[in-house]
């Protein structure tokens, strides 16, 4: 497995960031211990968790997997909010129970994991600042922020001596698109990490479920009732999906990926699995090119690029280079 640069950190990680949010989910620990050490012996150095995933169990079954090899891994995990609180009192209490379920000293890299309405930056950056000087984090970083709000935070930081966010943690892939406009670019200008979660679409990109068909048994479609609805909607993108994977003897899974990972200003995808075998076949999607003339046809099948009229504006809002 490749590894990339790490925004601004000089840290470098593996190109595949293995997400865990499965793990005590739909993936018991048995199977999540197979897919840890198939990742780690396949290069894959990279894991992102998070305090709510199945209720703290994910960070509980991965600190027991990561046990004696903890130093193997860059490892990502995001404050819990519970609803009702401040985000600013929450950050260091969430970090010290993550810890205590991980049964670590610290993580490489600790998010906030959504932005919310009320926000405190100054209260939020300085409780930040805290943990990294405990060394309970390495690097923070945020999730689910947009560009502007980024930047704001990160403003805040450079004026007070706090540590910046290193990474945006968001959704991209050939159906959601919204991060092309300004967070991109400001990733690539600001060299902020951007990783990039849900890359099959929960699986819709994957080709197991086929416009007029049921889902098939045992996936996230029993559970989530968007993935149908996504498959119907986007079934034109589909269409040409799975014939261009076709016409290159590859799952559709890799192609999506490999578009993905290929977008400039992505630094990591984060591949979410529920068995081994889904890790195993896409570790081959991080090998596959797409040529220019694939990568336009694909996107333009899917038209899911955020829509603006404005001829001139809308351009400056996806160029990268602004700043020279
Ligand atoms: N920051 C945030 O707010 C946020 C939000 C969501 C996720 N995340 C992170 O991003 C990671 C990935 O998100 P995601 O799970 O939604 O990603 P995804 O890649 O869009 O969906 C993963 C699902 O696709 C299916 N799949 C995976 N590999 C496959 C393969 N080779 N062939 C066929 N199907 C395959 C599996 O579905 P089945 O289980 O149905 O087989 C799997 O559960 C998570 O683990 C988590 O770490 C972060």
């Amino acid at each position: 497995m490749k590894s990339v640069p790490f925004g601004s950190t000089g840290v470098n990680v593996s190109q595949m960031c293995l997400g865990t949010m499965m793990f005590g989910d739909r993936t018991d620990e048995a199977e999540a211990g197979r897919i840890v050490d198939a990742a780690l012996a396949h290069g894959v150095n990279f894991f992102d968790t998070a305090s709510a995933y199945a209720q703290g169990r994910t960070e509980e079954i991965l600190g027991r997997l990561l046990q004696n090899r903890r130093d193997r891994v860059f490892l990502t995990t995001k404050v819990n909010v519970s609803k009702g609180a401040e985000y600013t009192d929450q950050i260091g209490p969430s970090l010290d129970a993550s810890l205590a379920r991980l049964k670590m000293d610290h993580v490489d890299l600790f998010l906030l994991h959504w932005a919310r309405v009320g926000m405190d930056p100054l209260a939020i950056m300085g409780e930040l600042a805290k943990v990294v000087r405990a060394g309970k984090a390495r690097f923070v970083g945020c999730s689910n922020f947009p560009a502007w709000l980024v930047a704001h935070f990160n403003a805040i930081a450079a004026a007070n001596g706090y540590p910046k966010l290193v990474n945006n943690q968001v959704p991209y892939n050939l159906i959601e698109r919204g991060l092309e406009v300004e967070i991109l670019p400001q990733a690539v200008a600001e060299k902020i990490a951007i990783t990039c979660y849900r890359p099959l679409m929960a699986g819709v990109l994957s080709g197991k479920y086929r416009p007029g068909q049921p889902p098939p048994a045992d996936t996230r479609a029993a559970s989530d009732e968007r993935i149908p609805k996504w498959a119907a909607d986007h079934e034109a993108g589909l269409t040409k999906l799975f014939a261009l994977a076709e016409s290159r003897g590859v799952p559709p899974s890799h192609v999506a990926v490999a578009w993905l990972k290929d977008r400039p200003g992505v630094t990591c995808p984060l591949i979410g699995v529920s068995r081994l075998d889904q890790l195993i076949d896409l570790l081959r999607a991080f090998d596959l090119s797409l040529t220019a003339d694939e990568q336009t046809s694909l996107a333009a099948a899917f038209g899911t690029e955020v829509k603006e009229v404005s001829q001139y504006y809308g351009p400056l809002r996806r160029a990268f280079g602004m700043i020279a």
